[in-house]
């Protein structure tokens, strides 16, 4: 039996999300078929419906299409809620949606289990308001940080995510930032043009550990920004993206896999 699954954004073609899927379905020894589906914003909800009508197992959404999943599920996991964005919908056996996002338990697998960083009391600060970052603050909250706050460039949104979340998360203005916190993770879109965004350089500090939850083959700008100001290490969001996958394949298949093979092998491929 195949199992057919995909991943749904626009644009698609650059996705590793088919390799990966197909990486792990070697190691468990399952046939799957994962297809990348390019849809527009307008034909998105269509176009699910009709890969569930043909025997869809489940399907992967990436940007911009993460809210209309949401919108589509029939049910949502607490994560979901909260982030008011699916990166994973599960057909089950009733026919029924369920959305998830395992994108903020992917953040916190990769920076906990791959890189070994602590968080737990820790002062972290999360530079975004989008997406991006919504879909990791509940799970970032769950570590029990000592202080997490929130910039982005637009205050406000900042501030509203603060209003939903509530303590220990802040929303901190430009002035507020503080000095040398212990994790900082750049969840904006800045990076796609060569971008970093505009905070002062003592958010750094020589024990801070950088994060950017986009990956690259080469070294992110905001990474080499940190690495400029003196940051203790820092790592992209490849980790991030395989465990994000990796907790999907679990929900629909139920079975565990190895994720420090398949973050090897697209590490050698980039
Ligand atoms: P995503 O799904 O990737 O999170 P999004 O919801 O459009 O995309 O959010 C993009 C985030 O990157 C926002 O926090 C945005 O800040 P604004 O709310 O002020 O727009 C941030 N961002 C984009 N370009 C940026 C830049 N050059 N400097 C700082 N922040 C930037």
């Amino acid at each position: 039996m195949i199992h057919q699954l995909a991943v749904f954004g626009h644009p698609v073609a650059h996705s590793k999300s088919p390799l990966i899927h197909q990486a792990f379905a070697s190691q468990v020894g399952l046939n799957v078929s994962y297809a990348k589906i390019d849809a527009p914003v307008s034909a998105f909800e269509h176009q699910a419906r009709d890969f569930v009508a043909a025997g869809g197992r489940g399907f992967n959404i990436t940007v911009p299409h993460k809210y209309a999943a949401f919108q589509l599920a029939d049910e949502l996991s607490s994560q979901a809620q909260h982030a008011q964005a699916v990166n994973t919908i599960t057909v089950l056996p009733d026919g029924r949606l369920r959305g998830d996002n395992t994108d903020g338990a992917g953040l916190v697998t990769d920076l906990h289990n791959n890189l070994g960083w602590t968080l737990a009391a820790r002062r972290i600060l999360v530079l975004g308001a989008g997406g991006a970052v919504r879909g990791v603050l509940l799970n970032l909250l769950a570590t029990e940080p000592r202080v997490l706050h929130v910039w982005n460039r637009t205050s406000a949104t900042a501030t509203s995510l603060s209003a939903h979340f509530g303590e220990p998360l802040l929303a901190v203005s430009t002035e507020a930032l503080e000095s040398s916190y212990d994790v900082v993770i750049n969840g904006t879109s800045a990076g796609l043009d060569g971008r970093v965004p505009a905070i002062p350089a003592s958010v750094i500090g020589p024990q801070t550990r950088c994060y950017d939850m986009v990956y690259s083959n080469t070294t992110t700008s905001f990474n080499a920004w940190c690495l400029t100001h003196g940051a203790a290490a820092t790592s992209d969001g490849l980790g991030m993206l395989v465990e994000q996958a990796a907790l999907a394949f679990s929900l629909w298949f139920e079975r565990q896999v190895k994720t420090q093979p398949v973050i090897q092998l697209l590490r050698a491929l980039t």
